[in-house]
């Protein structure tokens, strides 16, 4: 078949360099927001005079009939195509005959792909906001479940202090709450429409960049055409973002995987998310979580793969623009699956509690209660923290808990305890004193959970 550009060459290029150069099998996915956006230039050349309203109805015609022969099935993807926006104009002008050669007037590759580009970009990121909307709500809904169950807090994963497990996933959705808020600003700078830079420096054609734009939902147009079709900002900011949105499901994950373990066993992950061993009978093992922690790495490569494509291109565009999309695509669906099992198996896992508290119990969580009941004993806080440092050392040597200790033994550290010490050392007492905003107590994380839904309701 012969090229649509043949003319300055022959167009008979080797098959090799065909396959080579064709990207159809990555961008065939933007079929609709290709023809959507033909729909809307051929509108607005009818509109400018530019063709007339019979050849826009043939146009606009011709692609609703693709669209729904690509969406039904009907219509196959041609993967000899070189690209999704050559296989569609070549399929209207072979339906419609000369009307369809009308559609690429005022208009280049260059500002269509990047015009598609940021169309489904902006689809896909809505998708995600909403995944990682339901993920929140997941999470709220558990964190309420699970408001007053006190495990220990950990830093350098050695136990620092008792917190419950609601406050413990409240701080993820905290994350994924930002994240929300990341991909909603970035997707100001997405929806810049850059369809009517041409190839890159304009036309001379009288054309209506505004109207074209608004027709498909932006709300302004690039100011400048050179950068209209080199600018992939938009690309590289949603990876960024979306490695963001990786690493906090990877970090979750991590916990997942922690605490699904024997040796934690503070949670268990429902069948539907674990698998076994070919071998050892016994298993049971986090496979979904260990593959979202995983596929955070792919994501992460996506996004240095495309500052490193960007970063040596002159202006204005360069076919090695078409690479981005393969990232970028990859970036999106691998963070729509992760969202999804992580969802799946966030709101289906059981808590411990037992297990929980008992860990709660045996790491000296505490101490820093001792030192506050000393302070407000009248002691100055490094003193109380270095008699409690003492106090937690004995019962390390002597195998006390602070709650085993007689008070003889603590009054021989200090003479300011009494029989109060007990109430202030006890883990439920602990939790419930952490008033501070943004605190463990369950009123606190009751605080939180309303926040977090109410700011749910407005994205
Ligand atoms: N398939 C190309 C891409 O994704 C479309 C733009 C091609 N433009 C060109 N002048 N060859 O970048």
């Amino acid at each position: 078949m012969e090229k649509m550009w043949a003319g300055r060459t022959d167009g008979k290029t080797e098959k090799a360099a065909d396959d080579f150069n064709s990207s159809i099998r990555v961008d065939s996915r933007m079929y609709r927001e290709d023809i959507e956006g033909s729909i809307a230039h051929a509108s607005m050349l009818a509109r400018q005079g530019i063709i007339t309203p019979e050849e826009a109805a043939a146009i606009i015609g011709g692609l609703n009939e693709i669209l729904d022969g690509i969406s039904s099935g009907k219509i196959e993807v041609d993967n000899d195509a070189e690209d999704v926006h050559m296989f569609v104009e070549r399929l209207l002008t072979e339906k419609i005959g000369d009307a369809g050669k009308k559609l690429h007037t005022a208009r280049s590759r260059n500002d269509q792909v990047a015009l598609d580009s940021r169309m489904y970009s902006r689809n896909r990121t809505k998708e995600i906001i909403c995944s990682l909307k339901k993920l929140i709500a997941a999470l709220c809904g558990r964190a309420e479940e699970y408001k007053s169950v006190i495990l220990p807090g950990y830093t350098h994963l050695q136990r620092a202090q008792p917190v419950t497990f609601g406050h413990h996933l409240m701080a993820y959705a905290m994350m994924f709450l930002r994240d929300t808020d990341r991909l909603t600003d970035a997707l100001k700078r997405v929806n810049v429409s850059p369809i009517g830079s041409c190839a890159l420096a304009g036309t001379t054609y009288d054309t209506d960049r505004k109207y074209e734009a608004e027709l498909l939902g932006f709300d302004g147009v690039c100011l400048n055409s050179i950068d209209g079709v080199s600018d992939r900002d938009f690309c590289v900011e949603l990876a960024a973002d979306i490695a963001i949105v990786m690493m906090h499901l990877s970090r979750m994950a991590e916990e997942l995987v922690l605490w699904s373990s024997w040796e934690f066993g503070f949670i268990s992950l429902s069948d539907g998310y674990t698998t076994g061993s070919s071998i050892m009978p016994q298993k049971k093992n986090p496979d979904m979580a260990e593959l979202v922690r995983g596929k955070t790495g792919r994501v992460y490569g996506d996004l240095v793969a495309l500052l490193t494509l960007l970063k040596g291109l002159p202006l204005a565009y360069n076919k090695d623009m078409q690479e981005d999309k393969e990232n970028l695509f990859d970036a999106f669906e691998t963070a729509l699956a992760c969202l999804e099992i992580t969802t799946g198996m966030i709101s289906t896992m059981t808590a411990r509690p037992d297990r929980m508290r008992a860990a709660a119990g045996e790491g000296f969580i505490n101490a820093t209660d001792l030192a506050d009941y000393l302070v407000g004993r009248g002691l100055p806080f490094r003193d109380a923290y270095k008699i409690s440092g003492r106090i937690v050392a004995y019962c390390i040597e002597n195998r006390h808990t602070l709650e085993t200790l007689p008070l003889e033994k603590y009054r021989e550290f200090c003479g300011r305890f009494d029989e109060k010490v007990y109430e202030a050392i006890d883990l439920d007492e602990c939790v419930k004193r952490r008033i501070s905003e943004g605190g463990t107590s369950v009123a606190s994380v009751e605080k939180q959970i309303k926040a977090v839904r109410e700011k749910l309701e407005e994205i």
